[in-house]
Formats: C-alpha cells, sequence, structure tokens
C-alpha cells in the first residue's frame, strides 16, 4: 500500500489523532529529502520500535546561508515516496515553505554555546534555524521518539539540548552514520560530487581514521591529532579541509589534552560540495 502523503499541518494532525493512544508509539524521522541509505536505517529503526512511522521532507530555507547551497539541494519527492512506502512508513509530512512559514518566525530556538565550534562558526545562524523547524516539525507530528543520524553530531546534539531544556516530551534517538565501502558518509550532497570528486571525498574519513589511531595509541595533545590527521589527506587543489577539531561529546568545547572520549569533527569541501563527518575516539584506557 502506497504511503499517505499529506502537505498540510491540519490533515497531519487529524491522520495522526487516532494513533494516539498511550499504548502505541509514534516514531518520527525529520529529513529534506532526497533519501539515502543512511535515511533508511533510521526509517527502519523507528518502524522496529514504533507503532507507526512518520517521514518528513521539508528543504528548510531557513538553515542554508548561501542561495546556491539551497538551490542546488537536490529534490527527488516520488523517488522518496516510493522509498517510504516500501520500508512500511505511514505518513509523510511535505508541506511547502508557505505552509511552514507562512509569515517570517518571530519566534526561533536559539542553542547556546552548543554551536561555538565545528560548523557553527562556519555556518552562522544554521543550528538556529535548524532547532526552529525541528521544533515546529516536534509540535506538529509530537511523536514518541524522533531520530537522527549521528552524521550531523552536532545537529543532534543541539536537538537534545533543545528537547531536554525546552522540557519537549520526546525521545530523541541517535542513529549511527551509514557509510560507503570506501568509508565516505552517505549524505544528500554526495549526489552533487562527480566521479572524479567521488574519488577523493573519502579523504576527511581518512583523516578521522588516523585521528581515532594517534589517539588510540596515547597521542593526548589535540593539536597534534589534528596536524597528523589532516597530513593523511592528499594534496589535491579539489580538496580544502574546513576544520578538523577535537571536541567534548556532550558541551562539543574544546579538549587541548586528551583524556577520555573525545569527538573529532571534520567539513571537507570537494569541490563546491562541503562534507561533514566524526568520530568518537576513546584514548587507551590506563594500564591498558
Ligand atoms: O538533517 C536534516 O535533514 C535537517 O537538518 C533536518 C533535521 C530535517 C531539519 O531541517
Amino acid at each position: 500500500m502506497a504511503v499517505d502523503l499529506v502537505n498540510q499541518i491540519a490533515q497531519v494532525r487529524q491522520r495522526l489523532a487516532p494513533l494516539r493512544d498511550p499504548a502505541s508509539s509514534i516514531g518520527f524521522v525529520p529529513t529534506m529529502g532526497a533519501l539515502h541509505a543512511g535515511h533508511t536505517r533510521l526509517i527502519d529503526r523507528a518502524r522496529s520500535e514504533c507503532q507507526s512511522v512518520v517521514v518528513s521532507v521539508f528543504v528548510n530555507p531557513l538553515q542554508f546561508e548561501r542561495a546556491d547551497d539551497l538551490e542546488r539541494y537536490p529534490r527527488t519527492l516520488q523517488e522518496d515516496l516510493d522509498i517510504c512506502t516500501a520500508h512500511g512508513v505511514d505518513v509523510v509530512f511535505a508541506p511547502d515553505e508557505k505552509e511552514m512559514y507562512p509569515r517570517w518566525p518571530a519566534c526561533t530556538v536559539e542553542v547556546q554555546r552548543l554551536d561555538d565550534h565545528l560548523c557553527g562558526p562556519h555556518r552562522p545562524g544554521h543550528f538556529r534555524a535548524v532547532a526552529t523547524v525541528v521544533m515546529k516539525l516536534l509540535q506538529i507530528v509530537q511523536p514518541d521518539r524522533a531520530y537522527f543520524g549521528e552524521k550531523d553530531v552536532q545537529q543532534l546534539a543541539v536537538i537534545r539540548r533543545m528537547v531536554t531544556d525546552l522540557n519537549v516530551p520526546v525521545t530523541i534517538v541517535g542513529v549511527p552514520t551509514v557509510r560507503d565501502s570506501d568509508g565516505l558518509a552517505l549524505s544528500s550532497r554526495n549526489k552533487r560530487l562527480d566521479s572524479e570528486e567521488r574519488q577523493l571525498a573519502n579523504a576527511l574519513y581518512r583523516a578521522l581514521r588516523e585521528a581515532e589511531r594517534q589517539i588510540s595509541s596515547g597521542v593526548t595533545d589535540s593539536g597534534v591529532v589534528s596536524k597528523e590527521a589532516a597530513a593523511v589527506m592528499p594534496p589535491d587543489p579539489r580538496l580544502r579541509l574546513e576544520y578538523l577539531e577535537v571536541v567534548d561529546p556532550e558541551e562539543l568545547q574544546p579538549v587541548d589534552r586528551i583524556s577520555g572520549p573525545v569527538l573529532v569533527a571534520g567539513a571537507l569541501w570537494v569541490g563546491s560540495t562541503r562534507l561533514i563527518d566524526n568520530l568518537l575516539c576513546q584514548p587507551p584506557t590506563a594500564g591498558g
């Protein structure tokens, strides 16, 4: 049976009303469409844990700082619907911009401090826009559980903090990154890479693995870790490392001396496509 497509907020509420029941749960996977195996991993997890599954498809214009990035973002609604049908999704909510933002939003959600590093300084206003749209979507769908990929680790941390600080009654579930066979994290933006860029694109993953190797072998100076990690990337003019940072996994603040688990995260430009990735790294255990 084909998935139900609804475009209006009132329709989602009406469609979900009979499914709200203390004995069953609604799982929600917010997306910007162009679904790939990373998204289907989220959907399958929601399907296995909840009685009903809702997917939203909305390319949120407010979270794009560059007009060309918004314009080039892949839009594949019919394919997305087919994927949702194949994975047993009950409802797809695909509003247009007017439905989500009938007027300029005077009220936004700002999660402070967590966007001070990593992507935050490079994408001013991005996490405010993400937190705001996710809050709106959570208010519309009112799910019991909402699923997000760990590839967007800063987004996940911001959303977790938002629902905790604002007492939103939802469980946020982080789902591990899905990778291609060469380690490249799946992303809708990978669709923009030409075949030569695609060959180069796992450079960030290789750098992160080098950081992981350094940390697990006992290197404690984050500066050294970042430098050694960046050094494994091929010197190709199409690659530009935007940042590679070592931060604590909770507050995402820089760590100078590594003494516990840390998150190593980076952003790499491959031609005109910006890719992000991260790994949680563990130093050797004392006496180990
Ligand atoms: O990760 C995404 O696809 C988006 O940032 C999200 C969470 C759907 C908000 O627009």
